[in-house]
């Protein structure tokens, strides 16, 4: 059946399952089936009672009309049926979350089905060749994309707001069954739909293609891989900078000091991929030249000056982040190319201590918040005790007195922690 399997309905998940679902007027083919991998059953309980996905710019995506549901977790994988083949999946999770989650689904695909990953950073394509289909042969097709769409989380998880219509670029990447025609050159798609191992990466393509919102078109291999390593070092400099100083991204322009850490950012990175043979292979000197790159990054920061970064973003609601697809893919080319990168390491460790630093500050206030409801409590019991005796202190008018103490020890700590916080942590 030609349907489209989309792992992790988030915010790009859900926009891009609503992209295909779109209907097309002839002689374009109908929609493709979609079908959304969720890992919790009470997510597609929540899907259900919105009765489908919702875009605040679009028309709806409803459920049940072309759209469905699997709840796809380890306990409900051991216990159910086993599930069919699959065609073609969209992976759409977190950069992070995305080997864990293929993981779930990798029985279910074949040499002749095609993965599309639409992650920020890069790493994970490595990552999930290496660990479920080290052999060439029995490989899926794997198709590497990036986007430039902004997409947030509306009132419901499957109601998004559009915020920034974007375009998705799509690299195929080479394999054994897919002729390598030279730098700057696409495969035909004549060719793959006639080959059996490679008809639903033409498909996937082309259904992808068709849904017109999302902008999708697909590059050479060589020309998404630079699009791709300039979009990771536009990254390595935006993100960790306004998460650790808690800034929007034009902020970044008026420092002289996060200048010159930009630029340290930059030459290390463009140091690491110029010193790798398979990326130095594929990228273009014009389009690594330090200088242009530390200008693209300053264009990028100024052209989305009044944005929150997606890293800040997390930190600000306690997610963990993508720094290690980042700045650590950069140290990670570094170690292996024997290139130092203090700086992109530091921006690693530092990220993930603001990101400790964040989390555990939630726990202490929940602590505190709990402790305090907990004392309430004691002391709301303790009005309810027979009237005190009238002579000396009792020994529960010494607890009642030290626990009003306590409590009082609470209000302060937790005041003195409100105001240690920067604003909006
Ligand atoms: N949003 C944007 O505007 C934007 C723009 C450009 C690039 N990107 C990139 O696109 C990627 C996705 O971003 P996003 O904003 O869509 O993230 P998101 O809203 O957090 O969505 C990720 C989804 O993946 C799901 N997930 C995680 N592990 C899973 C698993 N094992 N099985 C099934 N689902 C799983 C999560 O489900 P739960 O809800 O159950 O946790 C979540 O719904 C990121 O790499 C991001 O950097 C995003």
């Amino acid at each position: 059946m030609n349907k489209i399997h989309i792992l992790g309905a988030g915010n790009i998940g859900c926009l891009v399952a609503h992209c295909l679902r779109v209907p097309r007027l002839p002689p374009h083919p109908p929609p493709p089936n979609v079908t959304l991998l969720l890992r919790k059953q009470k997510m597609a309980d929540a899907l259900q009672r919105l009765g489908g996905i919702k875009v605040d710019s679009h028309a709806e995506a409803i459920l049940g009309n072309g759209l469905d549901v699997e709840v796809n977790n380890p306990k409900v994988l051991r216990s159910g049926p086993r599930r069919p083949h699959i065609k073609s999946l969209i992976v759409t999770t977190k950069a992070i979350h995305a080997l864990e989650a293929v993981e779930l689904v990798a029985p279910r695909l074949s040499p002749s089905s095609t993965v599309v990953l639409l992650q920020n950073g890069m790493g994970v394509l490595d990552e999930v060749i290496q660990s479920f289909w080290p052999d060439a042969q029995r490989r899926p097709n794997f198709v590497v994309g990036t986007t430039t769409h902004a997409v947030k989380t509306g009132e419901d998880h499957f109601h998004i707001n559009h915020a920034g219509l974007g375009k998705v670029s799509l690299g195929i990447v080479p394999s054994p069954f897919i002729e390598w025609r030279g730098k700057g050159q696409i495969p035909s798609i004549t060719d793959l739909k006639q080959n059996p191992r490679t008809q639903s990466l033409a498909w996937t393509i082309a259904s992808l293609q068709q849904a017109s919102i999302l902008g999708c078109h697909l590059e050479a291999w060589d020309v998404a891989q630079n699009s791709q390593l300039e979009k990771l070092i536009v990254n390595a400099c935006i993100n960790p900078l306004t998460a650790l100083f808690n800034c929007l991204n034009g902020e970044l322009l008026v420092n002289r000091p996060l200048s010159a850490i930009i630029r340290t950012i930059v030459t290390e990175a463009i140091t690491c991929i110029m010193s790798t043979p398979r990326l130095r292979e594929l990228a273009s000197r014009d389009r690594f030249d330090p200088d242009r790159v530390y200008s693209k990054v300053k264009s990028i920061a100024r052209s989305t000056a009044f944005n929150r970064s997606s890293m800040l973003q997390d930190i600000d609601r306690s997610r963990d982040t993508e720094i290690d697809y980042i700045n650590g893919y950069i140290v990670r080319l570094g170690q292996a190319a024997g290139v130092a990168t203090p700086v992109n390491d530091l921006m690693v460790n530092l990220v993930k201590a603001r990101f400790r630093l964040k989390t555990s500050r939630d726990l202490s206030e929940r602590e505190i918040l709990a402790e305090e409801a907990r004392l309430q409590d004691e002391m709301l019991q303790g009005k309810d005790r027979p009237p005190l005796e009238e002579s000396g202190d009792t020994d529960w008018q010494k607890e009642y007195a030290e626990l009003q103490k306590a409590h009082a020890a609470l209000r302060e700590a937790y005041g003195e922690l409100q105001k240690s916080l920067p604003s909006g942590v």
